[in-house]
């Protein structure tokens, strides 16, 4: 894959065509996709696959049925809906991906950070193919009953709806996004020199930011923050595991909205970012482990960094040279789907 050409070029679709999909070319993408995602911790997660005609009409029963209930949807005419039904149950394949249930906040995030990441590996890997997807997570559906129609089970997560298909036409609209440089800042120390001790410089990963924030995001929020951390003192306070003077650091921050919805979004967002990150860093001679470490969600050992009331650390990327993780075990989750 031209990873950079794919995150570049991608776009949302939201109108598909009605050549059909083999599934065989939906579970090799599934695959390759869940391959694309290395991890030292094994995440679980599942999909669901909207298979048959039928299943389909369930679901934009569901779905419509939701929409007639909201407050917004009640003031959207019948013949909308109708439209939106048909598109659904019209829709060649429709997946829906959850992250399954876990023991602590942590242990969640990281089934949700993987299944997202998962997701934009496989937006790409579609791209490639001619195939458009729309990444669904209306407000006005998801509801406690939707959430039991779809087989949702306790302590799991939805991460969305993916709608997919062959298109006619490259979507219009304006297509922005900011500059990484804008929504960076740096902790540099004095206590080492920069050159000596920077394997990585700020400006390739700078050059390598500007193409992973094409990453999809509701709304266009760019909900995402930098911070660079070579401070040798500021590092080495985390603790011992940090102790190695070449380490240096990327916090990866997600702007926090006080509406709930809109706070899984845009984690949602900033894991994709952090995808397309680690997909083109891999033509670097320099290594980068995504981790989600539990001081994270210690709200005064995130203070040295200046994390705002209103963010939160979504992962941590360390670099170093390939000899520091040359020993670290990567596993890729596998592939658990359900065919409806
Ligand atoms: C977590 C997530 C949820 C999204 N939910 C919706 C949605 O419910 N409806 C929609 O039209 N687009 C949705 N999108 C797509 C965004 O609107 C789209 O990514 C954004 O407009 C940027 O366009 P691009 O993907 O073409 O770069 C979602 C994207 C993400 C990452």
């Amino acid at each position: 894959m031209n990873i950079s050409k794919a995150i570049r070029e991608r776009r949302t679709v939201r109108r598909f065509n009605a050549t059909p999909i083999e599934q065989e070319l939906i579970i090799s993408l599934l695959n390759k996709a869940a391959s694309l995602y290395e991890t030292e911790e094994t995440p679980h997660w599942r999909c669901v696959h909207f298979n048959t005609f039928e299943s389909r009409q369930r679901l934009a029963d569901s779905m419509s049925a939701k929409i007639k209930e909201s407050k917004l949807g009640r003031l959207i005419p019948s013949k909308m809906t109708d439209i939106f039904t048909n598109q659904i149950i019209n829709t060649p394949v429709i997946l829906v991906f959850i992250s399954e249930s876990a023991e602590n906040q942590r242990l969640s995030d990281k089934n949700y950070a993987a299944v997202c990441s998962i997701m934009q590996n496989f937006q790409l890997l579609g791209w490639e193919q001619a195939l458009g997807m729309l990444w669904y997570t209306d407000p006005m559906i998801l509801s406690e009953s939707f959430f039991k129609e779809i087989g949702l089970r306790e302590g799991e997560r939805f991460a969305g709806i993916l709608q997919i298909g062959h298109f006619e036409k490259m979507p219009r609209g304006m297509r922005k996004r900011t500059p990484a440089e804008k929504k960076w800042v740096s902790i540099d120390g004095d206590d080492r020199p920069h050159s000596e001790s920077l394997r990585v410089s700020s400006q390739s990963i700078l050059d390598i930011l500007n193409e992973a924030v094409w990453a999809p995001n509701d709304g266009l929020r760019e909900p995402w923050r930098f911070i660079f951390v070579t401070s040798n003192e500021t590092v080495s306070r985390l603790g011992t595991s940090y102790g190695d003077t070449s380490l240096v650091l990327l916090l990866v921050v997600a702007k926090e909205e006080n509406d709930l919805h809109k706070q899984a979004e845009d984690y949602a967002a900033v894991c994709c970012l952090i995808q397309n990150f680690q997909l083109l860093a891999k033509s670097k001679p320099w290594h980068v482990r995504r981790i989600i470490p539990e001081w994270i969600y210690d709200r005064e050992r995130c203070m040295p960094f200046g994390i705002r009331p209103q963010e939160r650390i979504v992962a941590v990327l360390e670099f170093g040279g390939s000899d520091r993780y040359s020993n670290s075990a990567s596993t890729s989750p596998m592939l658990n789907i359900t065919h409806l």
